[in-house]
């Protein structure tokens, strides 16, 4: 079987995992057919007479070609999470709740020779991921349908990172500490600041140490003719909290 491929058009990203019949895009119907001849970095042409370049299905097209059911982790939080916690590619990694699973699959990818368990409460939720890890071809993650913190409380091993983005964060909390090796990290993502504030008070209460709290925003740079100024289309996505147990 192919890999998926990423067909890109301007600004229109289409992830194609179907090499028969057609693709209907509103710049024109492209034949999947011709796609099996094609390399990377070749391009089909709509019956619109619009390009379409050919480029594989990568990381980097995770949080935008994912279905999406639940809101995703934005990559830049994902990306600091990563690098705050100093991620080693063979960890054992606790997510909750799994959502679309873009952050289980950022995860996961970059923790190649170790395995994500990622837990979801929804059915519905856990079937769209598992056809996201699926697509992008990631089998070190095991999923878990099932309340994060009633399934965490049954663990036996020591997890490296535990990452939480679901409702009842702050129980999860001591459930974290206990289920984390020595010097494990919890990261906590939550877009509301009392929230934010409740999670940071027990993680202190519980023990974890060095715990910060902030948030990343970021800002483009339009360039024109007539100058240069910053826009961006999403100020707020989340407030994180990191601690670690020492
Ligand atoms: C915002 S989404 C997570 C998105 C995910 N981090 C991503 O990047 O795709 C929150 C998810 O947590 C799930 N959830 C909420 N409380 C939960 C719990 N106690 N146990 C397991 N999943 C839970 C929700 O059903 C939802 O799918």
């Amino acid at each position: 079987m192919r890999p998926p491929v990423v067909l890109k058009s301007g600004r229109n990203f289409y992830l194609v995992n179907e090499f028969e019949g057609e693709l209907h895009t509103h710049k024109g119907i492209v034949r999947l057919d011709e796609l099996k001849e094609k390399r990377y970095g070749d391009s089909v042409t709509s019956h619109l007479g619009v390009e379409f370049k050919i480029l594989p299905f990568s990381a980097a097209d995770f949080f935008r070609l994912f279905r999406k059911k639940a809101t995703p982790v934005m990559p830049k939080d994902i990306g600091m999470i990563i690098a705050h916690t100093g991620l080693q590619p063979d960890s054992l990694i606790l997510d909750a709740g799994t959502g679309s699973g873009v952050t289980a699959a950022y995860f996961a990818y970059f923790n190649k020779y170790g395995e994500v368990v990622t837990v979801e409460k929804r059915p519905e939720f856990a079937e769209v991921a598992r056809e996201n890890f699926r697509m992008a071809g990631l089998k070190n993650i095991h999923q878990i349908v099932g309340d994060a913190v009633e399934v965490a409380e049954g663990f036996k091993r020591e997890f490296d990172l535990v990452f939480l983005d679901m409702k009842n964060d702050v129980e999860m909390v001591p459930v974290a500490y206990r289920i984390l090796r020595e010097a494990g990290f919890l990261a906590v993502y939550n877009p509301y600041i009392e929230q934010t504030k409740a999670v940071y008070e027990r993680m202190l209460e519980v023990g974890f140490r060095d715990v910060e709290s902030f948030e990343l925003i970021k800002v483009n740079l339009e360039f024109r003719r007539v100058g240069t100024r910053p826009f961006t289309d999403i100020f707020h996505t989340g407030f994180i909290v990191v601690g670690r147990k020492i």
